[in-house]
């Protein structure tokens, strides 16, 4: 037994001393160097703690640019959107899909695209987005107002569910925005069925998506306790006999679905999880930023009134009265006309977004970023761009803690003018990634967050509990996407008066 434990003692002194004299040391031209005194982990604890203002301080001391150690990964971080542009137009040496493509394969477990067992299906998937944009919105934002107008009326509006003090019934905001966009979005993309147990399927996704920053973090499934149990039981739902009962699925589902059975290697547990990665990828995000949607509108009354009333204004008198009788249509171009809404969201995303955009250096080489700053690159480190900095920061954005709905509002148009050192700031706001690798979904995830909003104001009267305290955004998915609310937030709401929109009109 001594011996044994004599042997692991030596084997770990060994690994740690490999460590410490093997360490990586600044060469000539490369951005100052981070490494923290822990081996391997390097500075990974502090930027997992707060991540914005571990990332601020160290741009306080090194300047715009610099390397870190994050577990195992050299991750340099360009933190000045200025100098955003080459990293965003540099595809050739600085890949996206390398990353993405491990990554999802990992945390999903399906195997990777790019292994060369698949040979087309990695762009074939990547045409398949074009089944989210333009023309293709126009079914999806038909079915996503029919699948959200149904969840509300069955799921909090119904009659016998309305609560003692008058019609007011109380529920947390953020478990209503789960229940209502979840089932939306599941319906709208791979469509309905009476078996469907979703609920369940919520509940499993709820647990995955807990431990998804660790799975992220590249932590092995096997040490996460259920996990593993937990994803296998998400892949079952998408196998491809019980999908093929499943009635109108989207095009883009469908389209995926044919895809993937053309490739004999591609195991049917392999296609579900394919199945179910789209899922996580269409919620994931979009539950989170419906929740600081709503809640933003909520806590400040004018911003309220401001964007109901362009409601109204754009949907017409006629399907606001009708709205409470039988399911109403709002076009895709009725929400292009929505600027304030439009505003609104996208200053909920600006404040709760903190995806990091990576890439992953293809080989040794010399990036200009400016005139002035040029900078050697390592083959496989990680450039990473920040842009919550950018989103808060106070040069570019005045008060940029404070929630303003009409923030990106100008002449009854967007604004798009944002200035940092006298220039102009192409990239001010990213929520959706940046460049060729931007979020596919950016266009049916905006629509949705409009629609969700345009039907609950419609729809419901909403008002916070007296003494409700401030929602705080849960900090430890840093890089990962919109955050969710860290605190249980209570509202009231009740189906709203006929007479009430009438009354609004007539003030
Ligand atoms: C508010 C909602 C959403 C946010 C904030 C968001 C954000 C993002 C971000 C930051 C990326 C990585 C892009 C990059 O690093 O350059 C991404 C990728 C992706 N998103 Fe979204 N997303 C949202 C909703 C959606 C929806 C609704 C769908 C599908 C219906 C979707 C599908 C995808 C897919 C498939 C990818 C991976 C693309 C690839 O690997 O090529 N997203 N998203």
């Amino acid at each position: 037994m001594l011996e044994y434990l004599l042997t692991i003692f030596l084997g770990f002194i060994s690994v740690l001393l490999f460590c410490v004299f093997c360490r990586r040391r600044r060469k000539d031209g490369e951005p100052p160097l981070i490494k923290g005194w822990i081996p391997f982990l390097g500075k990974a604890l502090e930027f997992r703690k707060n991540s914005l203002q571990f990332l601020t301080q160290l741009q306080q001391e090194h300047g715009d640019i610099f390397t870190v150690l994050i577990a195992g990964r050299y991750i340099t971080f360009i933190m000045n959107p200025l100098l955003y542009s080459s990293v965003i137009k540099h595809g050739k040496q600085l890949d996206f899909h390398t990353f993405s493509d491990s990554a999802a394969s990992r945390t999903f477990g399906f195997p990777a695209v790019r292994s060369g067992h698949f040979p087309g299906m990695s762009d074939s998937l990547q045409r398949s987005y074009t089944l989210l944009q333009g023309p293709a919105l126009d079914p999806l934002a038909f079915s996503v107002m029919g699948n959200l107008q149904q969840v509300l009326r069955h799921r909090f509006l119904s009659s016998e569910e309305s609560g003692p003090d008058g019609d007011w019934k109380e529920v947390e905001l953020y478990e209503f925005c789960k229940c209502v966009m979840f089932q939306t979005t599941f319906n709208t993309l791979y469509g309905h069925s009476s078996h469907l147990r979703l609920d369940q399927l919520r509940e499993d996704f709820e647990k995955f998506d807990a431990i998804f920053p660790l799975l992220m973090a590249r932590v092995p499934i096997g040490l996460l306790g259920k996990t593993k149990e937990i994803r296998e039981k998400l892949t079952r739902f998408f196998y491809p006999h019980k999908m093929a009962e499943w009635i109108a699925p989207c095009e883009f589902i469908q389209n995926r679905m044919a895809l993937f059975q053309q490739y004999d290697t591609l195991q049917d547990k392999d296609k579900a999880a394919h199945h179910f990665a789209m899922l996580w990828a269409s919620v994931g995000n979009t539950i989170p930023a419906a929740f600081w949607c709503l809640y933003h509108l909520i806590t400040c009354p004018e911003a309220l009134a401001a964007v109901r009333a362009e409601i109204v204004n754009v949907v017409g008198e006629k399907s606001v009265q009708l709205i409470f009788k039988e399911d109403i249509t709002i076009t895709r171009q009725q929400l292009e006309q929505m600027v304030y809404l439009e505003s609104s969201v996208n200053e909920s995303l600006r404040l709760s977004s903190v995806s990091m955009n990576i890439r992953v250096v293809q080989e040794d080489f010399c990036l200009r970023l400016d005139a002035q700053n040029s900078i050697s690159l390592r083959k496989d480190d990680i450039i990473a761009l920040y842009p919550q900095s950018t989103h808060l920061d106070p040069e570019i954005y005045e008060q940029p803690q404070r929630f303003q709905f009409d923030r990106f509002v100008e002449d009854g148009k967007e604004k798009t003018d944002f200035y940092k050192c006298g220039q102009k700031v192409r990239y001010y706001r990213m929520p959706f990634g940046s460049g060729a690798t931007q979020c596919p979904g950016r266009f049916f995830a905006m629509n949705e967050l409009k629609q969700f909003v345009c039907v609950t104001l419609l729809m419901c009267e909403m008002q916070l509990l007296d003494n409700e305290q401030e929602a705080m955004l849960d900090n430890s998915r840093a890089g990962l996407g919109i955050m969710p609310p860290a605190n249980q937030i209570t509202f009231g709401f009740r189906t709203r008066k006929l007479q009430d929109s009438t009354a609004e009109r007539e003030e």
